[in-house]
């Protein structure tokens, strides 16, 4: 590593991820750790220049109040005392709060603002070759935005001593699949194993209306494929993952319980645990973006809207069949494609579409037709625990209709969904 760090030590504040971020984005490196570092624990860790102790509303924990070890405030380094219940608070108003954290940084620690994103990429590439040695590597590669990132990030340390496993479950939006073979295999030149599963979830899935078991039937398959997998593949000895820092921060610090388990770890059984490779682990979301762009991914790779692990499965609302999936991924490729030619795929977080299992009576050519309806969903959100409606332009909504009602078979009707969250959740199941 060469860049400088902060760190930030958890006295029980939730708002040091904030913090953590803040500080990276002024191009300072820094990690959190538990209030109970110790001096060697401290002493190991490279290129040091300040500790920031943030306490806050879980400060005491079963009756006492925790505190660094005294080796941490004799350690020599400079410490910048925060406790949001107290005086000594960080401003709570951004500029304010940012020219503390800079006085902090830049003048007492006299930190260089030399965290950046090739820098990341180089160390990284060092680390992955050191860990890995001549070793293999498996990769389950959905093609979201994390995976696709360690991939594009194990390419460029260790090339073909990765294999990257592509599951293709039928569930994916139009065009990913072959994306995913188009970027790693064709223009990456990767290994890429491509498993078409489509038939084994969707005969899975028949006649499973409830949305819970479609989600455990699709995880569980999705598990399964993988593993008979990686049990063709000779000489495996690690196993990397797209784990990055709020799936580490969210499994709970010792003075936070876990806001949900980490789920990208585990699963697979036990005679085939391997070592993991986890090289996008202190990065915030954001970071993982910008390292995706740094390695040359295509930007509708990198700057992809959340898309949910079961996929279209859960926008094929009660039992899927297979001409009503269709029908899901058709109308959601056009509404994307307009929302790419409005511009909109900017500024929306996330926006899809749903086809319940109903259907309505129209009229076309004449001829009475009995087909579902659509259902558009455009919102946005900072954290996805509430969220508010997209106004999208009438005209807009016109064109989708008309372009759904005419292209897609099977459906003869366009909703527009104009429900926040709360009452309704984002997805419909
Ligand atoms: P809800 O519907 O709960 O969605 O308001 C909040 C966010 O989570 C996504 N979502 C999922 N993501 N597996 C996932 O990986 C799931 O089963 C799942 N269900 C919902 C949803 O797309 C939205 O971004």
């Amino acid at each position: 590593m060469k860049q400088d760090m902060i760190l930030v030590l958890d006295l029980g504040s939730e708002e040091n991820p904030k913090i953590a971020r803040e500080i990276r984005a002024m191009g300072v490196y820094t990690e959190i750790y538990p209030h109970d570092l110790t001096a060697e624990e401290l002493s190991a860790l490279p290129n040091v220049k300040g500790i920031i102790l943030n306490g806050g509303v879980n400060r005491v924990v079963d009756g006492v109040e925790i505190d660094a070890s005294e080796a941490v405030y004799n350690a020599g380094f400079p410490i910048l005392m925060s406790d949001h219940k107290g005086e000594k608070a960080l401003p709570t108003d951004d500029a304010e709060r940012e020219k503390v954290l800079r006085e902090f940084v830049f003048d007492v620690c006299k930190a260089e603002a030399n965290w950046n994103m090739k820098n990341f990429v180089d160390d990284q590439v060092e680390l992955i070759r050191r860990q890995v040695g001549d070793k293999k590597v498996l990769l389950a590669l959905s093609g979201g935005v994390d995976s696709s990132v360690v991939a594009a990030l194990l390419i460029k340390a260790i090339g073909k001593q990765l294999t990257c496993v592509h599951v293709n479950h039928g569930l994916l939006r139009k065009g990913e699949p072959e994306q995913v073979v188009e970027v790693f295999r064709n223009q990456l030149d990767a290994n890429l194993v491509y498993v078409d599963a489509v038939d084994r979830f969707l005969d899975k899935l028949e006649n499973v209306p409830d949305p819970e078991q479609k989600r455990k039937i699709i995880g569980a398959e999705f598990i399964r494929v993988f593993e008979e997998e990686a049990r063709k593949l000779e000489g495996i000895s690690f196993l990397a993952q797209g784990t990055i820092y709020p799936d580490i921060i969210e499994s709970g610090t010792k003075t936070v319980k876990a806001v949900k388990s980490h789920h990208n770890v585990g699963g697979l059984p036990e005679d085939l645990q391997f070592e993991l490779v986890e090289p996008l682990k202190m990065l915030f979301k954001d970071e993982v973006r910008a390292c995706g762009v740094e390695l040359g991914l295509p930007d509708e790779m990198v700057y992809r809207q959340p898309f949910p692990g079961p996929g279209l499965g859960v926008r094929c609302i009660g039992a899927i069949t297979r001409d009503r999936l269709e029908a899901v991924r058709e109308s959601d490729a056009i509404l994307r494609e307009e929302f790419a030619n409005a511009g909109l795929n900017e500024t929306v977080w996330q926006y899809f579409t749903v086809v319940p299992d109903i259907k309505s009576v129209g009229v076309r050519d004449n001829v009475r037709t009995f087909e579902w309806p659509v259902i558009l969903r455009a919102v946005n959100t900072v954290d996805a625990m509430t969220a508010t409606v997209e106004e999208i332009p009438y005209a807009i909504l016109a064109k989708i209709t008309d372009r759904i009602t005419k292209e897609v078979k099977g459906v003869n009707r366009v909703l527009y969904d104009i429900t926040p969250k709360p009452s309704a959740t984002i997805e419909w199941e």
